[in-house]
Protein backbone atom coordinates (compact mmCIF):
# COMPACT_ATOMS: atom_id res chain seq x y z
CA UNK A 1 0.00 0.00 0.00
CA UNK A 2 2.91 2.41 1.13
CA UNK A 3 5.32 3.62 -1.43
CA UNK A 4 8.98 1.94 -0.90
CA UNK A 5 12.02 3.13 0.62
CA UNK A 6 13.94 2.54 -2.66
CA UNK A 7 11.35 4.81 -5.14
CA UNK A 8 11.52 7.45 -2.05
CA UNK A 9 15.49 7.45 -2.48
CA UNK A 10 15.05 7.54 -6.12
CA UNK A 11 12.76 11.14 -6.14
CA UNK A 12 15.69 12.32 -3.52
CA UNK A 13 18.34 11.82 -6.18
CA UNK A 14 16.33 13.28 -8.81
CA UNK A 15 15.36 16.22 -6.80
CA UNK A 16 18.69 16.45 -5.95
CA UNK A 17 20.03 16.27 -9.42
CA UNK A 18 17.53 19.26 -10.29
CA UNK A 19 19.22 21.49 -8.22
CA UNK A 20 22.74 20.55 -9.12
CA UNK A 21 23.68 20.85 -5.14
CA UNK A 22 25.94 18.78 -2.83
CA UNK A 23 23.53 16.22 -1.95
CA UNK A 24 25.01 14.00 0.86
CA UNK A 25 26.97 16.69 3.34
CA UNK A 26 25.38 18.46 5.62
CA UNK A 27 25.18 21.76 3.39
CA UNK A 28 24.56 24.25 5.83
CA UNK A 29 21.01 23.59 5.00
CA UNK A 30 19.27 23.45 8.37
CA UNK A 31 18.89 26.34 10.70
CA UNK A 32 17.53 29.74 10.49
CA UNK A 33 17.17 31.85 7.18
CA UNK A 34 16.40 34.78 9.65
CA UNK A 35 19.79 36.26 8.65
CA UNK A 36 20.60 35.83 5.35
CA UNK A 37 18.97 37.41 1.83
CA UNK A 38 17.84 35.33 -0.68
CA UNK A 39 19.81 33.11 -2.18
CA UNK A 40 22.42 33.48 0.44
CA UNK A 41 22.86 30.56 2.95
CA UNK A 42 21.20 27.35 1.31
CA UNK A 43 23.22 26.72 -2.06
CA UNK A 44 19.70 25.70 -3.58
CA UNK A 45 17.92 28.92 -2.26
CA UNK A 46 15.93 29.08 0.84
CA UNK A 47 12.64 28.68 1.98
CA UNK A 48 10.42 30.11 5.03
CA UNK A 49 7.61 27.92 6.28
CA UNK A 50 4.67 28.71 8.32
CA UNK A 51 2.99 25.85 10.77
CA UNK A 52 0.24 26.36 12.35
CA UNK A 53 -0.20 25.11 16.35
CA UNK A 54 1.22 22.40 18.14
CA UNK A 55 -1.77 21.44 19.47
CA UNK A 56 -4.68 21.05 17.18
CA UNK A 57 -2.78 17.87 15.95
CA UNK A 58 0.48 16.51 17.17
CA UNK A 59 1.31 16.04 13.58
CA UNK A 60 2.77 19.88 13.28
CA UNK A 61 5.73 19.19 15.32
CA UNK A 62 6.01 15.92 15.42
CA UNK A 63 6.06 15.18 11.85
CA UNK A 64 5.75 17.79 9.33
CA UNK A 65 8.02 19.99 11.39
CA UNK A 66 11.00 16.82 10.96
CA UNK A 67 10.05 15.82 7.15
CA UNK A 68 9.87 19.08 5.66
CA UNK A 69 13.47 19.39 7.38
CA UNK A 70 14.49 16.48 5.95
CA UNK A 71 13.11 17.14 2.67
CA UNK A 72 14.45 20.60 2.41
CA UNK A 73 18.04 19.50 3.33
CA UNK A 74 18.15 16.17 1.00
CA UNK A 75 17.28 18.99 -1.72
CA UNK A 76 19.73 21.57 -0.58
CA UNK A 77 17.37 24.34 0.15
CA UNK A 78 17.76 25.71 3.59
CA UNK A 79 14.82 26.29 5.33
CA UNK A 80 13.77 28.04 8.06
CA UNK A 81 10.49 26.58 9.61
CA UNK A 82 8.45 28.20 12.33
CA UNK A 83 5.33 27.45 14.18
CA UNK A 84 2.35 30.23 14.50
CA UNK A 85 0.91 28.31 17.77
CA UNK A 86 -2.35 29.49 16.65
CA UNK A 87 -1.73 32.71 17.20
CA UNK A 88 -2.75 34.93 14.29
CA UNK A 89 -0.82 38.17 15.20
CA UNK A 90 2.49 35.41 15.74
CA UNK A 91 1.52 34.25 12.29
CA UNK A 92 1.53 37.74 10.71
CA UNK A 93 4.81 38.42 12.12
CA UNK A 94 6.72 35.60 11.51
CA UNK A 95 5.45 36.27 7.66
CA UNK A 96 6.60 39.38 8.02
CA UNK A 97 10.08 38.39 9.28
CA UNK A 98 10.07 35.50 7.17
CA UNK A 99 9.52 38.20 3.98
CA UNK A 100 12.41 40.56 5.23
CA UNK A 101 15.02 38.01 5.60
CA UNK A 102 14.30 37.54 1.81
CA UNK A 103 13.53 34.05 1.37
CA UNK A 104 13.01 32.91 -2.01
CA UNK A 105 10.17 30.71 -1.31
CA UNK A 106 7.07 31.32 1.30
CA UNK A 107 5.72 28.11 2.80
CA UNK A 108 1.94 28.23 5.15
CA UNK A 109 -0.12 26.44 6.61
CA UNK A 110 -2.60 29.05 7.52
CA UNK A 111 -4.87 29.54 10.98
CA UNK A 112 -7.68 31.27 8.24
CA UNK A 113 -8.07 32.39 4.75
CA UNK A 114 -8.04 36.57 5.86
CA UNK A 115 -4.60 36.34 7.90
CA UNK A 116 -3.40 33.77 5.10
CA UNK A 117 -4.27 35.65 2.72
CA UNK A 118 -2.80 38.96 3.62
CA UNK A 119 0.43 36.93 4.13
CA UNK A 120 0.35 35.61 0.87
CA UNK A 121 -0.46 39.11 -0.55
CA UNK A 122 2.58 40.50 1.19
CA UNK A 123 5.22 38.21 -0.04
CA UNK A 124 3.71 38.31 -3.93
CA UNK A 125 4.41 41.78 -3.71
CA UNK A 126 8.04 41.63 -2.52
CA UNK A 127 8.62 38.85 -5.42
CA UNK A 128 8.60 36.01 -3.16
CA UNK A 129 6.67 32.98 -4.40
CA UNK A 130 4.09 30.89 -2.26
CA UNK A 131 3.36 27.42 -1.50
CA UNK A 132 0.08 26.66 0.48
CA UNK A 133 1.44 23.80 2.48
CA UNK A 134 -2.01 20.79 3.72
CA UNK A 135 -4.56 23.84 3.84
CA UNK A 136 -5.62 25.88 1.34
CA UNK A 137 -5.56 29.62 1.79
CA UNK A 138 -8.97 31.15 0.10
CA UNK A 139 -8.24 33.74 -1.68
CA UNK A 140 -4.88 33.81 -1.64
CA UNK A 141 -3.33 32.55 -4.82
CA UNK A 142 -0.52 30.97 -3.79
CA UNK A 143 1.36 29.58 -6.79
CA UNK A 144 1.13 26.15 -5.85
CA UNK A 145 -0.88 23.51 -3.14
CA UNK A 146 0.21 20.63 -1.80
CA UNK A 147 -2.37 18.00 0.14
CA UNK A 148 -3.95 15.16 0.24
CA UNK A 149 -7.24 14.52 -1.77
CA UNK A 150 -8.96 15.83 1.33
CA UNK A 151 -12.76 14.59 0.15
CA UNK A 152 -11.37 11.15 -0.35
CA UNK A 153 -10.27 11.90 3.80
CA UNK A 154 -13.89 12.14 4.67
CA UNK A 155 -15.29 9.42 2.76
CA UNK A 156 -12.65 7.40 3.98
CA UNK A 157 -14.13 8.02 7.45
CA UNK A 158 -17.82 7.58 6.33
CA UNK A 159 -16.32 4.12 4.88
CA UNK A 160 -14.86 3.47 8.19
CA UNK A 161 -17.54 4.01 10.57
CA UNK A 162 -20.33 2.08 8.87
CA UNK A 163 -17.94 -0.77 8.46
CA UNK A 164 -17.33 -0.52 12.19
CA UNK A 165 -20.95 -0.20 13.00
CA UNK A 166 -21.32 -3.50 10.56
CA UNK A 167 -19.07 -5.77 12.14
CA UNK A 168 -21.23 -5.23 15.32
CA UNK A 169 -24.29 -6.24 13.39
CA UNK A 170 -25.93 -2.90 13.45
CA UNK A 171 -26.74 -1.41 9.80
CA UNK A 172 -30.14 0.46 10.67
CA UNK A 173 -31.86 2.49 13.25
CA UNK A 174 -28.77 4.10 13.50
CA UNK A 175 -28.29 7.23 15.18
CA UNK A 176 -24.94 9.29 14.32
CA UNK A 177 -23.11 12.53 14.86
CA UNK A 178 -20.56 14.64 13.47
CA UNK A 179 -17.91 16.35 14.94
CA UNK A 180 -16.18 18.67 12.58
CA UNK A 181 -13.01 20.75 12.18
CA UNK A 182 -12.88 24.45 12.93
CA UNK A 183 -14.64 26.46 10.64
CA UNK A 184 -11.49 28.64 9.91
CA UNK A 185 -9.60 25.83 8.02
CA UNK A 186 -10.96 24.98 4.57
CA UNK A 187 -9.87 21.60 4.80
CA UNK A 188 -12.73 21.03 7.27
CA UNK A 189 -15.22 21.95 4.52
CA UNK A 190 -13.69 19.07 2.83
CA UNK A 191 -13.44 16.59 5.03
CA UNK A 192 -17.07 16.84 6.28
CA UNK A 193 -18.30 17.47 2.26
CA UNK A 194 -16.22 13.67 1.82
CA UNK A 195 -18.34 12.24 4.90
CA UNK A 196 -21.58 13.80 3.74
CA UNK A 197 -21.07 12.20 0.82
CA UNK A 198 -20.05 8.41 1.79
CA UNK A 199 -23.15 8.50 4.52
CA UNK A 200 -25.74 9.32 1.55
CA UNK A 201 -26.87 6.37 0.64
CA UNK A 202 -27.55 5.04 4.24
CA UNK A 203 -29.03 8.12 5.56
CA UNK A 204 -31.21 8.33 2.14
CA UNK A 205 -32.74 5.03 2.83
CA UNK A 206 -33.65 5.65 6.14
CA UNK A 207 -31.05 3.49 7.72
CA UNK A 208 -28.75 6.01 9.59
CA UNK A 209 -30.18 9.25 11.06
CA UNK A 210 -27.51 12.02 11.50
CA UNK A 211 -28.95 13.81 15.14
CA UNK A 212 -25.93 16.40 15.44
CA UNK A 213 -23.53 18.42 13.48
CA UNK A 214 -21.16 20.58 15.76
CA UNK A 215 -18.22 21.54 15.37
CA UNK A 216 -14.86 20.99 17.71
CA UNK A 217 -13.21 23.60 16.30
CA UNK A 218 -10.05 20.75 16.60
CA UNK A 219 -9.86 20.80 20.06
CA UNK A 220 -10.06 17.77 22.25
CA UNK A 221 -12.50 19.57 24.98
CA UNK A 222 -14.49 21.52 22.33
CA UNK A 223 -15.38 18.21 20.70
CA UNK A 224 -15.85 16.54 24.04
CA UNK A 225 -18.07 19.36 25.46
CA UNK A 226 -19.81 19.18 21.65
CA UNK A 227 -21.00 15.62 21.47
CA UNK A 228 -21.66 15.26 25.40
CA UNK A 229 -24.39 17.93 24.89
CA UNK A 230 -25.56 15.96 21.92
CA UNK A 231 -25.57 13.15 23.88
CA UNK A 232 -27.68 14.60 26.86
CA UNK A 233 -30.10 15.89 23.63
CA UNK A 234 -30.60 12.63 22.22
CA UNK A 235 -31.30 10.35 25.82
CA UNK A 236 -28.29 8.89 25.49
CA UNK A 237 -29.14 7.49 21.84
CA UNK A 238 -26.13 7.96 19.54
CA UNK A 239 -24.70 4.80 18.14
CA UNK A 240 -21.48 6.29 16.10
CA UNK A 241 -19.55 9.67 15.78
CA UNK A 242 -17.74 10.66 12.96
CA UNK A 243 -14.96 12.65 14.12
CA UNK A 244 -12.98 14.89 11.71
CA UNK A 245 -9.14 14.07 13.27
CA UNK A 246 -7.92 12.22 16.36
CA UNK A 247 -7.39 15.20 18.64
CA UNK A 248 -11.39 15.51 18.96
CA UNK A 249 -12.07 11.68 19.00
CA UNK A 250 -9.78 11.66 22.25
CA UNK A 251 -11.76 13.88 23.84
CA UNK A 252 -15.14 12.41 22.92
CA UNK A 253 -13.73 9.24 24.03
CA UNK A 254 -13.16 10.48 27.01
CA UNK A 255 -17.02 11.44 27.70
CA UNK A 256 -17.83 8.08 26.44
CA UNK A 257 -15.82 6.43 28.89
CA UNK A 258 -17.34 8.80 31.43
CA UNK A 259 -20.27 7.82 30.34
CA UNK A 260 -19.40 3.45 30.47
CA UNK A 261 -19.51 3.65 26.39
CA UNK A 262 -16.15 3.38 24.55
CA UNK A 263 -15.78 0.51 22.88
CA UNK A 264 -19.28 0.06 22.24
CA UNK A 265 -19.77 3.03 20.12
CA UNK A 266 -17.50 3.75 17.12
CA UNK A 267 -15.15 7.01 16.61
CA UNK A 268 -13.37 7.80 13.83
CA UNK A 269 -10.70 10.12 13.63
CA UNK A 270 -7.66 11.41 11.09
CA UNK A 271 -3.79 11.68 11.32
CA UNK A 272 -2.68 8.23 12.83
CA UNK A 273 -1.66 10.16 15.99
CA UNK A 274 0.12 8.32 18.19
CA UNK A 275 -2.78 8.51 20.84
CA UNK A 276 -5.35 7.63 17.91
CA UNK A 277 -3.57 4.47 16.66
CA UNK A 278 -3.25 3.80 20.96
CA UNK A 279 -7.32 3.71 20.92
CA UNK A 280 -7.63 1.66 18.48
CA UNK A 281 -5.63 -0.74 19.57
CA UNK A 282 -7.58 -0.74 22.61
CA UNK A 283 -10.77 -0.96 20.63
CA UNK A 284 -11.73 2.94 21.56
CA UNK A 285 -11.37 4.08 18.14
CA UNK A 286 -13.03 2.63 15.12
CA UNK A 287 -10.48 3.58 12.57
CA UNK A 288 -8.06 6.38 11.97
CA UNK A 289 -7.03 7.99 8.18
CA UNK A 290 -3.15 7.69 7.58
CA UNK A 291 -1.72 10.32 5.52
CA UNK A 292 1.81 9.60 4.78
CA UNK A 293 3.43 13.45 5.45
CA UNK A 294 6.59 12.91 4.13
CA UNK A 295 4.60 12.16 0.27
CA UNK A 296 3.46 15.66 1.68
CA UNK A 297 6.57 16.91 2.70
CA UNK A 298 8.87 15.72 -0.55
CA UNK A 299 6.29 16.97 -3.05
CA UNK A 300 6.73 20.47 -0.68
CA UNK A 301 10.16 20.60 -1.43
CA UNK A 302 9.76 19.57 -4.51
CA UNK A 303 7.48 22.42 -5.77
CA UNK A 304 9.90 24.95 -3.87
CA UNK A 305 12.66 23.56 -6.08
CA UNK A 306 10.72 24.47 -8.98
CA UNK A 307 10.01 27.75 -8.11
CA UNK A 308 13.45 28.78 -6.97
CA UNK A 309 14.62 28.02 -10.45
CA UNK A 310 11.77 30.07 -11.78
CA UNK A 311 9.89 27.37 -13.90
CA UNK A 312 6.47 28.34 -14.43
CA UNK A 313 4.42 25.11 -13.74
CA UNK A 314 5.68 22.02 -11.90
CA UNK A 315 5.15 18.23 -13.69
CA UNK A 316 4.92 17.33 -10.06
CA UNK A 317 1.12 19.67 -9.64
CA UNK A 318 -1.16 17.26 -11.67
CA UNK A 319 -4.16 18.25 -9.77
CA UNK A 320 -5.93 21.23 -9.36
CA UNK A 321 -7.95 22.40 -6.47
CA UNK A 322 -10.68 25.41 -7.29
CA UNK A 323 -10.03 28.33 -5.19
CA UNK A 324 -13.84 29.41 -4.36
CA UNK A 325 -13.04 32.66 -3.53
CA UNK A 326 -10.41 33.30 -6.76
CA UNK A 327 -12.61 31.27 -8.99
CA UNK A 328 -9.41 29.72 -10.29
CA UNK A 329 -7.85 26.70 -10.06
CA UNK A 330 -5.17 26.32 -8.09
CA UNK A 331 -2.35 23.55 -9.45
CA UNK A 332 -2.02 20.75 -6.66
CA UNK A 333 -0.45 17.85 -5.91
CA UNK A 334 -2.85 16.08 -3.22
CA UNK A 335 -1.26 12.51 -2.12
CA UNK A 336 -4.07 9.65 -1.01
CA UNK A 337 -4.95 8.74 2.63
CA UNK A 338 -4.98 5.01 3.58
CA UNK A 339 -7.46 3.77 6.28
CA UNK A 340 -6.48 2.21 9.17
CA UNK A 341 -8.17 -0.24 11.38
CA UNK A 342 -7.06 -2.25 14.11
CA UNK A 343 -5.66 -5.02 12.15
CA UNK A 344 -3.64 -2.83 10.24
CA UNK A 345 -2.44 -0.46 12.26
CA UNK A 346 0.96 -2.33 12.16
CA UNK A 347 1.63 -0.90 8.08
CA UNK A 348 1.76 2.89 9.74
CA UNK A 349 4.89 1.85 12.06
CA UNK A 350 6.03 0.06 9.38
CA UNK A 351 6.15 2.79 6.66
CA UNK A 352 8.53 4.71 9.86
CA UNK A 353 5.33 7.48 10.68
CA UNK A 354 5.04 6.40 14.21
CA UNK A 355 7.46 4.47 16.40
CA UNK A 356 6.40 0.89 17.76
CA UNK A 357 8.02 2.02 21.28
CA UNK A 358 5.85 5.33 21.28
CA UNK A 359 2.23 3.35 20.32
CA UNK A 360 3.02 0.32 22.11
CA UNK A 361 3.01 1.41 26.05
CA UNK A 362 0.43 1.01 28.59
CA UNK A 363 -2.85 -0.75 27.92
CA UNK A 364 -2.25 -0.83 24.03
CA UNK A 365 1.38 -3.17 24.72
CA UNK A 366 -0.77 -6.35 24.62
CA UNK A 367 -2.26 -5.53 21.19
CA UNK A 368 0.86 -4.99 19.82
CA UNK A 369 2.16 -8.39 20.83
CA UNK A 370 -1.19 -10.10 19.59
CA UNK A 371 -0.82 -8.06 16.25
CA UNK A 372 3.01 -8.58 15.79
CA UNK A 373 4.20 -4.72 15.88
CA UNK A 374 7.30 -4.36 17.21
C1 LIG B 1 -5.13 18.91 8.76
C2 LIG B 1 -5.34 17.73 9.71
C3 LIG B 1 -5.26 18.22 11.15
C4 LIG B 1 -6.13 19.46 11.38
C5 LIG B 1 -5.89 20.06 12.77
C6 LIG B 1 -6.12 20.01 9.09
O1 LIG B 1 -5.99 21.09 8.23
O2 LIG B 1 -5.27 18.48 7.43
O3 LIG B 1 -4.37 16.75 9.46
O4 LIG B 1 -5.69 17.21 12.02
O5 LIG B 1 -5.86 20.44 10.42
O6 LIG B 1 -4.59 20.50 12.90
Amino acid sequence: MFERPLVKAAAAAAACALVLTACGDDGGSSGSAAGGGAGEGGEGGTVGVILPDATTSPRWEANDRPLLQAAFEEAGIEADIQNADGDVSKFGTLCDGMINAGVNVLMITNLDSESGSACLRKAKDAGISTVDYDRLTLGGGASYYVSFDNVEVGRLMAEGVQKCLSDDGKTEGVNYVQINGDPTDNNAALFKQGYVEGMKEVTDSGAFRLVGDQTGQWDADVAGTAFEQLFTQNGGKIDAVISANDTMAGGIIARLKANGLNGKVPVTGQDASVEGLQAILTGDQCMTVYKAIEKEANAASQLAISLINGEEGSDLAQDTVPDTVTKQDVPSVLEEPAIIYRDNVKDVIDDGYQKAEDVCTGAAEAACTELGIS
